[in-house]
């Protein structure tokens, strides 16, 4: 949420700040903004709107060195040219650009105003360019660190200051920042896309630390001022990974990649003699594991959702009791910490601010946390105890896929392992690692329907409302259906229990209200069909996500087929035509898939 690029070089800092914010625009796209610090001071150039707009409206003489840019997602304030960062004090001689959000910034705004300070924008940023410039340490680190005493709040932030023409300083509480290492120059980033195609040698600055960055190399800081040693190393990753290539969208890309991640997550994993998953990274012995008597999960959004999907295959796997709960609502229910409760961080970015103060609470009670994280060295796969990373490649587009994908599997392995460790035999061990190794192959197979599944979303498209239904199993299936829809197509789509609409929803189905139930051939079918009945008998149309042979007795609907599996394993096949049906009802409707109205990826705020 929010991007942050800044560059130190011989180079001219314009295009390559340019080029970083367009890798970054996934992550705020209402407003971008680039300051330069060249021989005549600080020249700041923003705008609302996209990095194409900032481009477009660049004065011809833009030239400079030392840059930083950023591309916002609004907090404070509304996307205006104003509010769009880099932020400076009011004599021009210091540049802010910021990620997170100063919690005392209200008064922080009094103090300056009561100092006789003019405020211009509405936005927390502010406040820290006026700090800087206030503060009368000798030092452009020194000035960095006294202003950042007076906040309380999170922050990935970078500063320049024309008195210290020859550097960055780049500062870290909560919100991500690593420097990247080039041939005598630099670069600073929130994310790795932004500078991939430059260098993929990095540093990661750590919570409450500070960087001088020159074009020569990097120091880093521990608050005090007192130097730490943060080492760069080089990331094995493909920049064609953050590239659309043949796809209109990273979201379309990221669909069709799903078999291979798929197969990554799982490769090396399933032990088929012993008939479970070998997962060392959770770093627990059998003693341990045997020890578990329940199983908490959390993650947000539709990382919850799996969770969901995970938390009935532990049980189903285990037979441990197990939940998901929503990693935003967690802590602050000051919740009852368990030393044999196994806690389950899920999370694609490894970022996700509220799912990381989940973790932080539950350890700092003492109990134990493994993470499900997709992105290597993210704050959250760093704050576990262990954990499992989920292998499915960088994921850019805004409406998560294959990490979604790659989630579920790693529950499947994580209750494998927990399973096989109680009363789960082998034979079932074996028959649920013989599913596993199916589903890349049957995943590809519904890709492969796109044109079939695209023809039916674009009838969905042009309903203002829909209901996705379905039972047990199927049920966190349809809230990740109607997530994906109302996500990108900004269509009205309410998830429900299948068993619950009758108690209520029932009243809204009418012939423009269609449903998309999830009904798989499972125990429940019968019951399942009787409730399509209910709604054809009310003009409701049905599309229906369903298994070859399931008697759907006369329900009129269009049906999508998916290939059978093991019924555990079934969430994962189920979901992925409602991806598709999101994906092309989004297009049919003509919105910008990868960066859907009003969110970003990675929310980093609470
Ligand atoms: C939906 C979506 C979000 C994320 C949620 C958690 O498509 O992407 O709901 O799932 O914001 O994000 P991570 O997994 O990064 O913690």
């Amino acid at each position: 949420m929010c991007g942050i690029v800044g560059y130190v070089g011989a180079q001219q800092a314009t295009p390559l700040l340019l080029e970083g914010l367009t890798r970054l625009e996934h992550r705020g796209y209402d407003s971008a903004g680039i300051a330069l610090l060249g021989g005549t001071g600080i020249k700041v150039a923003k705008r609302a709107g996209r990095v194409r707009d900032l481009a477009e409206g660049l004065p011809k003489r833009f030239a400079g060195r030392i840059g930083i840019g950023h591309t916002r997602w609004a907090t404070h304030g509304p996307a205006n040219d104003v509010n769009a960062h880099p932020h400076t004090d009011a004599k021009g001689l210091v540049a802010v650009v910021h990620n997170g959000i100063i919690d005392n910034a209200a008064s922080l705004r009094q103090r300056l105003a009561d100092e006789g300070i003019d405020l211009v924008s509405d936005t927390d940023t502010e406040v820290l360019a006026h700090l800087v410039a206030l503060s009368e340490e000798s030092t452009l680190e020194g000035k960095v660190v006294e202003a950042l005493a007076a906040v309380d709040g999170t922050y990935g932030l970078a500063v320049v200051h024309a008195d210290f023409p020859d550097r960055l300083v780049v500062a870290r509480n909560g919100s991500p920042l690593l420097i990247g290492v080039g041939e005598r120059e630099m670069y600073v980033a929130s994310d790795l896309a932004a500078i991939v195609r430059h260098t993929t040698t990095v540093a990661h600055l750590g919570d409450g630390e500070i960087a001088t960055v020159t074009a020569g190399g990097f120091t880093t800081y521990g608050g005090d001022l007192r130097p730490v040693t943060r080492t760069a190393e080089t990331v094995d990753v493909d920049p064609a990974a953050y590239e659309t290539g043949e796809h209109e969208s990273f979201m379309h890309k990221e669909m069709l990649e799903q078999p291979a991640a798929a197969a990554r997550v799982l490769s090396g994993r399933l032990d088929e003699r012993f008939g479970t998953a070998h997962l060392g990274g959770l770093n627990m012995d059998a003693r341990e594991t045997r020890a578990i008597r329940r199983v908490k999960i959390l993650g947000c959004g539709s990382a919850y959702y799996v969770g969901q999907m995970g938390a009935a295959l532990v049980e189903e796997l285990a037979r441990i009791p197990a939940d998901a709960e929503a990693a935003s609502e967690f802590r602050y229910r000051d919740p009852v910490i368990e030393a044999d409760t196994l806690y389950v961080a899920v999370s694609q970015s490894g970022e996700t601010i509220d799912t990381l103060l989940a973790v932080q609470e539950i350890r700092r009670k003492g109990g134990r946390v493994v993470g499900l994280v997709n992105v290597v060295g993210s704050a959250i796969a760093r704050e576990c105890d262990g954990g499992i990373y989920l292998h499915a490649g960088p994921e850019v587009a805004v409406a998560s896929t294959k990490a979604l994908t790659n989630m579920f599997l790693g529950f499947a392995l994580l209750a494998l392992q927990l399973g096989r460790v109680r009363d789960l035999s082998i034979a079932d061990g074996r028959r649920l690692i013989h599913g596993l190794d199916r589903i890349p192959e049957q995943i590809q197979e519904i890709l492969d329907r796109e044109s079939e599944i695209a023809a039916v979303a674009e009838q969905l498209a042009a309903a203002e409302s829909l209901f996705f239904i379905g039972r047990v199993r199927g049920f966190p299936v349809a809230r990740e259906g109607a997530q994906k829809f109302k996500e990108i197509s900004y269509r009205h789509a309410e998830a429900y229990q299948t068993s619950e609409l009758k108690h209520g929803p029932l009243a809204l189905v009418s012939e423009v209200v269609p449903t998309v139930a999830i009904v798989p051939d499972d125990e429940l079918t019968d019951r399942n069909v009787g409730a399509l009945h209910e709604i054809a008998a009310r003009r409701g149309p049905l599309v229906v996500i369903t298994h070859a042979d399931v008697d759907l007795g006369e329900v009129e609907c269009v049906r999508i087929d998916v290939p059978r599996n093991e019924r555990e394993l079934d969430p994962v096949l189920l979901v992925v035509p409602l991806q598709l049906l999101a994906f092309h009802a989004a297009l049919q409707l003509g919105h910008d898939i990868d960066k859907p109205r009003n969110l970003a990826k990675s929310v980093t705020v609470e």
